[in-house]
């Protein structure tokens, strides 16, 4: 495994909107192994493949302990709300309050291209909507109940 850049934001691949997987072989095992330690190296709680350069539907998060993996997710149904700041490796050190569904099922494939579900509910469910918001070129900071804030301290979008 070794660890990758993460590109930051002003990078215009983190403003792109990734394509699916279609094979799942050694190149896809090698990348999710790379994410994995990129993750960890730099405390994050998840990571999408665009973060790394690499603008593919994939994403590795760890919630409680729980390392998993999602090749072309998809939310296919959300409940409820809840509000909590959230960070992002591609962001720096400004934190902001999102409002993201309590509880989320999420349809994806494992590394194998076999297909499965996953129910989470507040930080898992927080973080499966934020991976996936990067996959459609998207950032917590777009959503942030504390834009203003961000904005006024020189924050790029
Ligand atoms: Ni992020």
């Amino acid at each position: 495994m070794a660890t990758r850049k993460v590109v930051l934001v002003g990078d215009k691949s983190l403003r792109k909107v990734s394509k699916p997987v279609k094979e799942f072989d050694e190149g896809l095992w090698q990348l999710l192994d790379d994410m994995k330690s990129t993750m960890y190296a730099n405390d994050g709680m998840g990571l999408a493949a665009p973060q790394v350069g690499v603008l593919r539907r994939i994403v590795v998060i760890d919630v409680n302990n729980m390392f998993v993996e999602l090749i072309n997710p998809e939310i296919i149904s959300s409940e409820g709300k809840d509000i909590e700041q959230e960070g992002c490796l591609s962001i720096g050190s400004f934190r902001g309050r999102v409002e993201r569904p309590y509880k989320i099922t999420v349809k994806a494939d494992d590394r194998y291209g076999y297909p499965f579900t996953l129910t989470g509910e507040k930080w898992l469910a927080r973080c499966i909507c934020h991976e996936v918001d990067h996959l459609n070129g998207i950032l917590f900071i777009d959503k942030t109940l504390d834009k203003e804030k961000y904005l006024k301290q020189g924050g790029k979008l």
